[in-house]
């Protein structure tokens, strides 16, 4: 999945992951697990994601997207005009609560995420195929300070038939990927075929979404 897939996608508007209002699972357990906002929440391949506003109105969100037509579409359906700047690799846009870096996110540096305490992925994991994720894994946790949280939304689903975006990814994968830096807890494992008739129609037989708590561990004792 390179750049030039997600452009296609953003100018074709075939955003079918993208929706039209804030995730449930987002507003039940973001209050309840997530810390008190200490600092800023990451959103790692945001697109014009609503659930940025949701968590805008309780901490300061740093989204990162590659599409400047996402992020032009975000600022403007919210009615907001943004100040413009650059931020190393990225132009940042930013009104009130809200930034997003137009660029691509694995050129995001350490220096630049130093006040988040929170991170939110939703579609953003499962949007890259298994090549990738390794790296996307490693990302986070280099840029994630020590106590950090990460609220996790997966899909999994036999991948023989469907292909992704998006891609299944099961709780071994999750145990795989971030086992070894991050203390893994699942709150919700869901069975979703039913309501998910697009997926249906793309031949699915199972399909089940998983929220995931992660939290950072500290580095061990030199
Ligand atoms: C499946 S969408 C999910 C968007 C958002 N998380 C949501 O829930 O609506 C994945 C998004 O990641 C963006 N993207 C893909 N690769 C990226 C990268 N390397 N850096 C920044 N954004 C990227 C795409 O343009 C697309 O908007």
């Amino acid at each position: 999945m390179d750049a030039q897939f997600w452009h296609q996608r953003w100018r074709e508007n075939l955003i079918g992951f993208h929706q039209e209002s804030v995730n449930p699972h987002l507003q039940r357990f973001w209050p309840e697990v997530v810390a008190p906002a200490r600092g800023t929440t990451l959103v790692p391949l945001c697109g014009k994601s609503l659930d940025m506003v949701w968590l805008g109105k309780r901490a300061p969100v740093l989204g990162v997207e590659l599409s400047e037509q996402a992020v032009a579409a975000f600022f403007s359906e919210q009615g907001l005009q943004p100040r413009r700047d650059r931020e190393g690799a990225f132009e940042r846009w930013h009104s009130g609560n809200l930034t997003l870096y137009c660029g691509d996110f694995f050129e995001l540096e350490t220096a630049q995420t130093r006040a988040v305490s929170a991170i939110y992925d939703r579609a953003a994991l499962i949007a890259l195929p298994a090549a990738m994720r390794p790296a996307y894994a490693a990302k986070l946790t280099e840029l994630a300070p020590p106590g950090c949280q990460l609220l996790l939304i997966t899909l999994a689903y036999p991948q023989a038939q469907m292909e992704g975006p998006p891609f299944s990814v099961d709780e071994a994968e999750v145990q795989a990927l971030f086992g070894g830096h991050w203390q893994i807890r699942s709150l919700l494992q869901e069975d979703i075929l039913e309501r998910e008739s697009r997926f249906r129609q793309r031949g699915l037989s199972a399909l089940t979404e998983q929220v995931s708590l992660l939290q950072k561990t500290p580095p061990p004792p030199a």
